[in-house]
Protein backbone atom coordinates (compact mmCIF):
# COMPACT_ATOMS: atom_id res chain seq x y z
CA UNK A 1 0.00 0.00 0.00
CA UNK A 2 1.62 3.24 -0.74
CA UNK A 3 2.08 6.14 2.04
CA UNK A 4 -1.27 7.33 4.10
CA UNK A 5 0.41 10.83 2.79
CA UNK A 6 -0.63 9.06 -0.88
CA UNK A 7 -3.26 7.64 0.21
CA UNK A 8 -7.19 8.77 -1.05
CA UNK A 9 -9.63 7.91 1.62
CA UNK A 10 -13.76 8.16 1.76
CA UNK A 11 -15.30 8.39 5.26
CA UNK A 12 -18.78 8.44 5.77
CA UNK A 13 -21.04 10.01 8.18
CA UNK A 14 -17.35 12.23 8.69
CA UNK A 15 -19.57 15.05 10.13
CA UNK A 16 -20.02 14.04 13.98
CA UNK A 17 -18.62 11.61 16.29
CA UNK A 18 -16.10 8.43 15.02
CA UNK A 19 -15.67 9.45 11.60
CA UNK A 20 -15.32 13.07 12.39
CA UNK A 21 -12.37 12.25 14.68
CA UNK A 22 -10.85 9.76 12.25
CA UNK A 23 -10.98 12.23 8.83
CA UNK A 24 -9.10 14.79 11.26
CA UNK A 25 -6.60 12.23 12.12
CA UNK A 26 -6.08 10.68 8.34
CA UNK A 27 -5.88 14.56 7.29
CA UNK A 28 -3.44 15.25 10.00
CA UNK A 29 -1.28 12.55 8.64
CA UNK A 30 -1.41 14.25 5.07
CA UNK A 31 -4.20 10.98 3.41
CA UNK A 32 -6.42 13.00 1.26
CA UNK A 33 -9.65 12.74 2.97
CA UNK A 34 -13.19 12.91 1.10
CA UNK A 35 -15.67 13.74 4.10
CA UNK A 36 -19.48 12.06 3.28
CA UNK A 37 -22.70 13.80 5.62
CA UNK A 38 -25.98 14.36 5.03
CA UNK A 39 -26.03 18.50 5.80
CA UNK A 40 -23.98 20.81 3.63
CA UNK A 41 -23.90 23.00 6.54
CA UNK A 42 -21.92 20.56 9.32
CA UNK A 43 -20.09 18.93 6.03
CA UNK A 44 -18.29 22.56 5.19
CA UNK A 45 -17.88 23.41 9.00
CA UNK A 46 -15.90 19.70 9.35
CA UNK A 47 -14.13 20.56 6.21
CA UNK A 48 -13.00 24.29 7.54
CA UNK A 49 -12.04 23.19 10.69
CA UNK A 50 -10.05 20.16 9.72
CA UNK A 51 -8.27 21.92 7.14
CA UNK A 52 -7.41 24.62 10.15
CA UNK A 53 -6.15 22.13 12.74
CA UNK A 54 -4.35 20.52 9.73
CA UNK A 55 -3.19 22.46 7.43
CA UNK A 56 -4.40 19.70 5.15
CA UNK A 57 -5.68 21.33 1.65
CA UNK A 58 -6.69 17.78 -0.16
CA UNK A 59 -9.98 17.37 1.98
CA UNK A 60 -13.17 17.09 -0.14
CA UNK A 61 -17.23 16.92 0.90
CA UNK A 62 -20.14 15.03 -0.53
CA UNK A 63 -23.50 15.43 0.35
CA UNK A 64 -25.92 12.21 1.15
CA UNK A 65 -28.75 10.75 3.15
CA UNK A 66 -28.15 7.21 3.36
CA UNK A 67 -31.83 6.68 3.94
CA UNK A 68 -32.02 7.17 0.28
CA UNK A 69 -31.07 4.35 -2.32
CA UNK A 70 -31.44 6.85 -4.98
CA UNK A 71 -29.26 8.62 -2.95
CA UNK A 72 -26.59 6.68 -2.62
CA UNK A 73 -26.72 6.16 -6.05
CA UNK A 74 -25.89 9.81 -6.86
CA UNK A 75 -23.28 9.57 -4.09
CA UNK A 76 -21.30 6.84 -5.71
CA UNK A 77 -21.58 8.69 -9.42
CA UNK A 78 -20.26 11.91 -7.80
CA UNK A 79 -17.23 10.36 -6.44
CA UNK A 80 -16.74 8.32 -9.63
CA UNK A 81 -17.14 11.61 -11.52
CA UNK A 82 -14.64 13.52 -9.38
CA UNK A 83 -11.39 10.63 -8.25
CA UNK A 84 -9.83 8.92 -10.17
CA UNK A 85 -8.95 6.97 -7.12
CA UNK A 86 -9.75 5.51 -3.81
CA UNK A 87 -7.40 3.82 -1.59
CA UNK A 88 -9.53 3.39 1.38
CA UNK A 89 -13.21 3.24 1.62
CA UNK A 90 -14.63 3.15 5.83
CA UNK A 91 -17.97 2.92 6.04
CA UNK A 92 -18.94 4.52 9.16
CA UNK A 93 -21.95 6.56 8.90
CA UNK A 94 -24.92 4.62 10.96
CA UNK A 95 -27.75 5.52 13.48
CA UNK A 96 -27.53 4.10 16.45
CA UNK A 97 -30.50 2.53 19.08
CA UNK A 98 -32.73 5.67 19.02
CA UNK A 99 -34.85 5.82 22.37
CA UNK A 100 -37.41 3.23 23.67
CA UNK A 101 -39.91 5.86 23.47
CA UNK A 102 -39.32 5.90 19.42
CA UNK A 103 -41.44 3.15 17.01
CA UNK A 104 -40.27 1.79 14.07
CA UNK A 105 -39.40 4.07 11.19
CA UNK A 106 -38.79 3.55 7.07
CA UNK A 107 -36.22 4.53 5.42
CA UNK A 108 -37.48 6.71 2.03
CA UNK A 109 -37.42 3.10 0.07
CA UNK A 110 -40.18 2.21 2.75
CA UNK A 111 -37.33 -0.40 4.33
CA UNK A 112 -36.44 -0.49 8.22
CA UNK A 113 -34.36 2.46 9.03
CA UNK A 114 -31.71 0.73 10.51
CA UNK A 115 -31.32 -2.18 7.86
CA UNK A 116 -31.58 0.62 5.41
CA UNK A 117 -28.93 3.09 6.39
CA UNK A 118 -26.41 0.88 8.63
CA UNK A 119 -26.61 -1.79 6.24
CA UNK A 120 -27.99 -1.33 2.49
CA UNK A 121 -26.42 1.67 1.86
CA UNK A 122 -22.90 0.61 2.51
CA UNK A 123 -23.19 -2.10 0.39
CA UNK A 124 -24.60 -0.11 -2.51
CA UNK A 125 -22.24 2.12 -2.25
CA UNK A 126 -19.21 -0.27 -1.62
CA UNK A 127 -20.42 -2.40 -5.31
CA UNK A 128 -20.75 1.04 -6.46
CA UNK A 129 -17.12 2.31 -5.57
CA UNK A 130 -15.84 -1.63 -6.27
CA UNK A 131 -14.31 -0.69 -9.85
CA UNK A 132 -12.74 2.54 -8.78
CA UNK A 133 -11.04 0.39 -5.48
CA UNK A 134 -10.05 -2.22 -7.98
CA UNK A 135 -7.74 0.35 -10.29
CA UNK A 136 -5.93 1.80 -7.09
CA UNK A 137 -5.76 -1.71 -5.60
CA UNK A 138 -3.64 -2.52 -2.69
CA UNK A 139 -7.48 -1.17 -1.29
CA UNK A 140 -9.07 -1.79 1.26
CA UNK A 141 -12.55 -1.28 3.05
CA UNK A 142 -13.38 -0.94 6.69
CA UNK A 143 -16.71 -1.84 7.50
CA UNK A 144 -17.76 -0.28 10.79
CA UNK A 145 -19.96 -2.08 13.07
CA UNK A 146 -20.47 -3.04 16.59
CA UNK A 147 -20.05 -5.70 19.33
CA UNK A 148 -23.88 -5.04 19.28
CA UNK A 149 -25.25 -7.83 17.26
CA UNK A 150 -28.15 -9.94 16.83
CA UNK A 151 -29.15 -12.58 14.87
CA UNK A 152 -31.80 -11.78 11.86
CA UNK A 153 -34.81 -13.72 11.64
CA UNK A 154 -35.42 -13.69 7.86
CA UNK A 155 -39.08 -14.05 8.58
CA UNK A 156 -39.31 -10.63 9.90
CA UNK A 157 -36.37 -9.13 8.34
CA UNK A 158 -37.63 -5.10 8.72
CA UNK A 159 -38.82 -5.90 12.10
CA UNK A 160 -43.05 -5.27 10.74
CA UNK A 161 -43.62 -7.03 14.43
CA UNK A 162 -41.70 -6.69 17.26
CA UNK A 163 -39.77 -3.84 16.32
CA UNK A 164 -37.00 -2.48 19.19
CA UNK A 165 -34.68 -0.19 18.12
CA UNK A 166 -31.62 -1.85 19.59
CA UNK A 167 -32.77 -5.03 17.85
CA UNK A 168 -33.16 -2.94 14.87
CA UNK A 169 -29.67 -1.84 15.46
CA UNK A 170 -28.10 -5.07 16.53
CA UNK A 171 -29.20 -6.75 13.10
CA UNK A 172 -27.94 -3.67 11.11
CA UNK A 173 -24.52 -4.43 12.75
CA UNK A 174 -24.24 -8.07 12.14
CA UNK A 175 -26.11 -7.63 8.39
CA UNK A 176 -22.89 -5.71 8.07
CA UNK A 177 -20.33 -8.63 9.33
CA UNK A 178 -22.21 -11.14 7.28
CA UNK A 179 -21.46 -8.59 4.09
CA UNK A 180 -17.73 -8.24 5.37
CA UNK A 181 -17.36 -11.68 5.55
CA UNK A 182 -19.18 -12.46 2.15
CA UNK A 183 -17.62 -9.79 0.46
CA UNK A 184 -14.12 -10.61 1.40
CA UNK A 185 -14.80 -14.29 -0.40
CA UNK A 186 -15.66 -12.46 -3.80
CA UNK A 187 -12.83 -10.03 -3.61
CA UNK A 188 -10.35 -12.73 -2.93
CA UNK A 189 -7.43 -11.68 -5.54
CA UNK A 190 -8.48 -8.65 -6.57
CA UNK A 191 -6.25 -6.59 -4.28
CA UNK A 192 -9.34 -4.78 -2.15
CA UNK A 193 -9.45 -6.31 1.29
CA UNK A 194 -12.47 -5.91 3.44
CA UNK A 195 -12.65 -6.07 7.23
CA UNK A 196 -15.19 -4.77 10.09
CA UNK A 197 -14.79 -3.78 13.82
CA UNK A 198 -16.58 -3.14 16.80
CA UNK A 199 -14.16 0.33 17.43
CA UNK A 200 -14.99 0.61 21.20
CA UNK A 201 -17.53 0.55 23.35
CA UNK A 202 -19.85 3.32 24.71
CA UNK A 203 -17.62 6.42 23.24
CA UNK A 204 -18.74 9.60 23.85
CA UNK A 205 -20.93 10.76 20.89
CA UNK A 206 -24.44 11.48 20.53
CA UNK A 207 -25.28 8.15 19.40
CA UNK A 208 -24.67 7.03 22.74
CA UNK A 209 -25.36 10.10 24.86
CA UNK A 210 -29.09 10.84 23.19
CA UNK A 211 -30.36 7.46 24.03
CA UNK A 212 -31.87 6.65 27.42
CA UNK A 213 -31.11 2.78 26.53
CA UNK A 214 -27.46 3.24 28.17
CA UNK A 215 -26.24 4.53 31.15
CA UNK A 216 -23.84 7.25 29.19
CA UNK A 217 -20.65 6.87 27.46
CA UNK A 218 -17.85 4.56 28.52
CA UNK A 219 -15.01 5.24 26.69
CA UNK A 220 -13.70 8.33 24.23
CA UNK A 221 -13.88 8.47 20.38
CA UNK A 222 -9.85 8.49 20.50
CA UNK A 223 -9.90 5.22 21.31
CA UNK A 224 -12.43 3.84 18.71
CA UNK A 225 -10.80 6.26 16.41
CA UNK A 226 -7.15 4.54 16.70
CA UNK A 227 -9.14 1.10 15.67
CA UNK A 228 -10.75 2.14 12.78
CA UNK A 229 -7.36 3.64 11.76
CA UNK A 230 -5.14 0.51 12.37
CA UNK A 231 -8.00 -1.31 10.46
CA UNK A 232 -8.10 1.28 7.23
CA UNK A 233 -3.73 1.76 7.37
CA UNK A 234 -1.73 -0.51 9.35
CA UNK A 235 0.58 -1.95 6.86
CA UNK A 236 0.15 -5.33 9.33
CA UNK A 237 -3.36 -5.79 7.92
CA UNK A 238 -1.91 -6.03 4.48
CA UNK A 239 -3.41 -9.01 2.86
CA UNK A 240 -5.50 -9.41 5.96
CA UNK A 241 -9.07 -9.65 4.70
CA UNK A 242 -12.43 -10.96 6.25
CA UNK A 243 -12.07 -10.20 9.90
CA UNK A 244 -14.07 -9.30 12.41
CA UNK A 245 -12.26 -6.92 15.12
CA UNK A 246 -12.55 -5.57 18.46
CA UNK A 247 -10.60 -2.82 19.10
CA UNK A 248 -7.67 -4.16 17.00
CA UNK A 249 -7.91 -7.83 18.14
CA UNK A 250 -9.02 -10.05 15.69
CA UNK A 251 -12.02 -11.51 17.80
CA UNK A 252 -15.46 -14.04 16.99
CA UNK A 253 -18.35 -12.15 15.62
CA UNK A 254 -22.14 -13.50 16.46
CA UNK A 255 -22.60 -16.77 15.26
CA UNK A 256 -24.99 -16.30 12.65
CA UNK A 257 -21.99 -14.55 10.82
CA UNK A 258 -20.56 -18.01 10.41
CA UNK A 259 -23.62 -19.69 8.97
CA UNK A 260 -22.91 -19.99 5.14
CA UNK A 261 -26.31 -20.16 4.40
CA UNK A 262 -27.73 -17.56 6.61
CA UNK A 263 -24.77 -15.42 4.55
CA UNK A 264 -26.02 -16.39 0.68
CA UNK A 265 -29.66 -15.75 2.36
CA UNK A 266 -28.81 -12.24 3.40
CA UNK A 267 -26.67 -11.51 0.22
CA UNK A 268 -29.62 -13.04 -2.49
CA UNK A 269 -32.48 -10.45 -0.13
CA UNK A 270 -29.90 -7.82 -0.31
CA UNK A 271 -29.21 -7.97 -4.05
CA UNK A 272 -33.24 -8.02 -4.22
CA UNK A 273 -33.88 -4.51 -2.16
CA UNK A 274 -30.89 -2.45 -3.24
CA UNK A 275 -31.83 -3.51 -7.40
CA UNK A 276 -28.63 -5.38 -8.17
CA UNK A 277 -28.54 -8.58 -9.28
CA UNK A 278 -25.63 -11.52 -9.42
CA UNK A 279 -24.41 -10.85 -13.15
CA UNK A 280 -24.87 -6.72 -13.32
CA UNK A 281 -22.63 -6.52 -9.70
CA UNK A 282 -20.03 -8.67 -11.27
CA UNK A 283 -19.82 -6.01 -14.12
CA UNK A 284 -19.95 -3.00 -12.00
CA UNK A 285 -17.20 -5.11 -9.83
CA UNK A 286 -13.87 -5.60 -9.54
CA UNK A 287 -13.68 -9.29 -9.36
CA UNK A 288 -15.66 -11.71 -11.40
CA UNK A 289 -17.33 -13.21 -8.36
CA UNK A 290 -19.13 -10.37 -6.81
N1 LIG B 1 -20.66 5.27 19.68
C1 LIG B 1 -20.37 4.02 19.99
O1 LIG B 1 -20.12 3.67 21.14
C2 LIG B 1 -20.30 2.98 18.89
C3 LIG B 1 -20.03 1.64 19.27
C4 LIG B 1 -19.95 0.68 18.27
C5 LIG B 1 -20.10 1.04 16.95
N2 LIG B 1 -20.36 2.34 16.62
C6 LIG B 1 -20.54 2.68 15.21
O2 LIG B 1 -19.68 3.76 14.88
C7 LIG B 1 -20.22 4.48 13.77
C8 LIG B 1 -20.18 5.96 14.05
O3 LIG B 1 -21.05 6.23 15.12
P1 LIG B 1 -20.87 7.47 16.13
O4 LIG B 1 -20.87 6.91 17.48
O5 LIG B 1 -19.76 8.34 15.68
O6 LIG B 1 -22.28 8.21 15.92
P2 LIG B 1 -22.64 9.73 15.59
O7 LIG B 1 -21.80 10.66 16.39
O8 LIG B 1 -24.11 9.79 15.72
O9 LIG B 1 -22.20 9.89 14.05
C9 LIG B 1 -22.89 9.21 13.04
C10 LIG B 1 -22.52 9.77 11.69
O10 LIG B 1 -23.35 9.14 10.69
C11 LIG B 1 -24.08 10.15 10.00
N3 LIG B 1 -25.42 9.69 9.60
C12 LIG B 1 -26.41 9.23 10.40
N4 LIG B 1 -27.51 8.96 9.67
C13 LIG B 1 -27.21 9.27 8.37
C14 LIG B 1 -27.95 9.25 7.16
N5 LIG B 1 -29.23 8.88 7.10
N6 LIG B 1 -27.33 9.64 6.02
C15 LIG B 1 -26.04 10.05 6.05
N7 LIG B 1 -25.29 10.11 7.17
C16 LIG B 1 -25.88 9.73 8.33
C17 LIG B 1 -24.19 11.30 11.00
O11 LIG B 1 -24.52 12.51 10.34
P3 LIG B 1 -24.99 13.80 11.19
O12 LIG B 1 -23.72 14.43 11.65
O13 LIG B 1 -25.72 14.63 10.20
O14 LIG B 1 -25.86 13.29 12.30
C18 LIG B 1 -22.79 11.28 11.60
O15 LIG B 1 -21.88 11.88 10.72
C19 LIG B 1 -21.63 3.92 13.55
O16 LIG B 1 -21.62 3.01 12.47
C20 LIG B 1 -21.91 3.18 14.85
O17 LIG B 1 -22.84 2.12 14.68
C21 LIG B 1 -20.46 3.32 17.56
Amino acid sequence: MIKTRDRVILITGATDGLGRRVAQDLAGSGATVLLHGRTPAKGAAAVREIRAATRNQQLAYYNADLSSLDAVRRLAEEILAHQDRLDVLINNAGIGVGSRRDGRELSRDGFELRFAVNYLAPFLLTHRLLPLLQRSAPARIVNVSSIGQQPIDFDNVMLASSYEGLRAYRQSKLAQVMFTFDLADRLEGTGITVNCLHPATLMSTKMVLDTDYFGGAMTTVEQGAGAVEYLATSPQLAGVSGEYFDGRRQARANRQAYDREARQRLWTLTEQLVGIDGAQASEASAGPNV
